[in-house]
């Protein structure tokens, strides 16, 4: 990009909408990955017995390039994102692709997408998709022997609608996000999954999310971890296999401790959450590429409606947002070698 060019302003479009004119594309066959190519964003064409469209064959990425106050767009923790989808893929029994590989394609259609990254709050949304391609419907049982990878990008402004606002949840005591174990993979169908209990949610309580929370142990949300935060405490569930692990979620609680928060990782139950909501000072966020941290305003727990604290944006909350989004555009050091040039 030459300083001439103008630098185009966080798309108003909803999140996920817009891509750039440049993706790259990579297919595995004869137990081989070929050479990605870089090139215009276009459909693929599928057999109608490919594995993915039967048997779900299929895991994705989402991580952000964003354009620092120097101009230079840099990708926020790529190799924390190349190292889940590999574990993804792994865990789907779909080739797993290398890390180098894969990088590289993050990082070229980064490049290429250059002038299309927005400024802050924007960000050019990258989107890894990994999917089964064998023409076998017999495969139930078998793992897909092709695969297509590919990288799509495409620029996004905030992720909720009405952009920071304290957001209200739903607390589901009975149903998981999904199955034990799935939670760690980034899978559409864990997605499809919790697609039911959120639009129920939504349509019958008025919340934006659902907060999965079986048995009374806090999981996640259907797109984001769970943090509660208050002075001097940021408290969210240990890592299990039942909910994805954030990089957000990583970010912040590093960057918690730079800011000289105490961080708990343990269980989390709901009697806790709704105790700590109920406290004038208690504070809840949800933690995700797409969500960065969005603050939590309201609690719908068994038919009633409990503010978070006084019900609105927390100032710790945004005290460990700016310290996450100083960090993506460059605004100070960068201590742990997060960002990378594409
Ligand atoms: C189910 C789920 N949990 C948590 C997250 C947060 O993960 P990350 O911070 O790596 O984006 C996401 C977001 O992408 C998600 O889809």
């Amino acid at each position: 990009m030459t300083s001439a060019t103008p630098i185009p302003a966080p798309p108003t479009a909803p999140f996920g909408t817009l891509f750039t004119a440049t993706m790259s594309h990579v297919v595995f066959e004869d137990g081989a990955w070929g050479e990605p190519i870089l090139g215009p964003v276009q459909p693929f064409s599928f057999h109608p017995a490919a594995h993915v469209l039967h048997y779900g064959s299929a895991c994705f990425e989402g991580l952000k390039a964003h354009r620092g106050l120097d101009n230079v767009v840099r990708i926020f923790r790529a190799e924390a994102h190349v190292a889940r989808m590999r574990q993804s893929a792994e865990v789907l029994c779909l080739p797993v692709p290398p890390q180098d590989m894969l990088d590289t394609m993050i990082r070229e259609v980064t490049r290429a997408s250059d002038a299309e990254v927005p400024a802050e709050p924007g960000s050019l949304y990258l989107r890894p998709t990994l999917v089964g391609t064998e023409e076998n419907v017999g495969a139930a049982a078998a793992p897909s022997v092709s695969a297509l990878l590919y990288v799509l990008a495409g620029p996004v402004g905030d992720y909720f609608s009405g952009g920071i606002r304290p957001l209200a949840l739903a607390i589901e005591t009975v149903q998981p996000r999904t199955t034990p174990t799935f939670g760690v993979v980034k899978s559409g169908a864990n997605y499809v999954m919790a697609l039911r209990p959120t639009l129920a949610a939504k349509k019958k309580l008025g919340v934006d999310q659902v907060l999965f929370a079986p048995g009374g142990t806090v999981q996640e949300t259907g797109a984001a971890n769970f943090m509660l935060i208050d002075a001097g405490r940021v408290v969210t569930p240990a890592l299990n296999d039942n909910f994805l692990h954030g990089v957000t979620r990583d970010s912040l609680l590093r960057l918690a401790v730079d800011l000289g928060f105490v961080v708990e990782e343990r269980d989390v139950t709901v009697d806790e959450v709704i105790a700590w909501a109920r406290r004038s000072d208690g504070e809840a966020a949800l933690t995700g590429t797409a969500a960065v941290l969005s603050p939590v305003g309201k609690l719908v727990y068994n038919g009633e409606s409990i503010p978070v604290g006084d019900g609105g944006i927390g100032e710790h909350s945004m005290r460990l947002r700016k310290a996450l989004t100083d960090l993506h555009i460059a605004a100070g050091p960068d201590p742990y070698g997060w960002l990378t040039l594409p």
